[in-house]
């Protein structure tokens, strides 16, 4: 399998990996087909992401997605923010091999879900906005049955 060498610089050296004490907004999802479970702390001040901090309990390439999720998203406002799809993460470290494409999902879910917290908490949600976290409905199914599928793909970036 390849990795560009920005995947592989990401996930070597990632940027922002850690927790934010104060965090604004939080959300945690996990990739009901492999298990791994990513969570994204924002700090949020005046609408702008100041700052931006990943946990991932995964493979290289969603460790390396949420490195650069959290780049992308620093300095943007909640709106610029709630636009950066797991297709501009991929394309931001110069693709993904088609069957690690899932795990830059879970930095976009991940991204959406503290923001959907955020939106409620101050009470902004509207329609409008709540189309935007359909994502995260869509996979928001239970682990249990789903057990089958676990080997469809192969899961780690050191499996060579
Ligand atoms: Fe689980 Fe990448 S997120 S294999």
């Amino acid at each position: 399998m390849e990795y560009s060498e920005k995947v592989m610089d990401h996930f070597m050296n990632p940027r922002n990996m850690g927790e934010i004490a104060d965090a604004t907004a939080s959300g945690t999802v996990g990739n009901p087909v492999c298990g791994d479970i990513m969570k994204i702390d924002l700090k949020i001040e005046n609408d702008i992401i100041t700052d931006a901090k990943f946990k991932t309990f995964g493979c290289g390439s969603a460790i390396a997605t949420s490195s650069m999720a959290t780049e992308l998203i620093i300095g943007k406002n909640t709106a610029e923010a709630l636009e950066v799809s797991n297709k501009a993460v991929a394309d931001a470290l110069d693709g993904l091999p088609a069957v690690k494409l899932h795990c830059s999902v879970l930095a976009e879910q991940a991204i959406k879900k503290a923001l959907k917290s955020f939106y409620e908490a101050e009470g902004r949600m509207t329609d409008e906005l709540a189309e935007k976290f359909k994502i995260l409905g869509e996979d928001e199914h239970d682990h249990g049955d789903d057990e089958e599928s676990a080997d469809e793909h192969a899961c780690c970036l050191h499996d060579d």
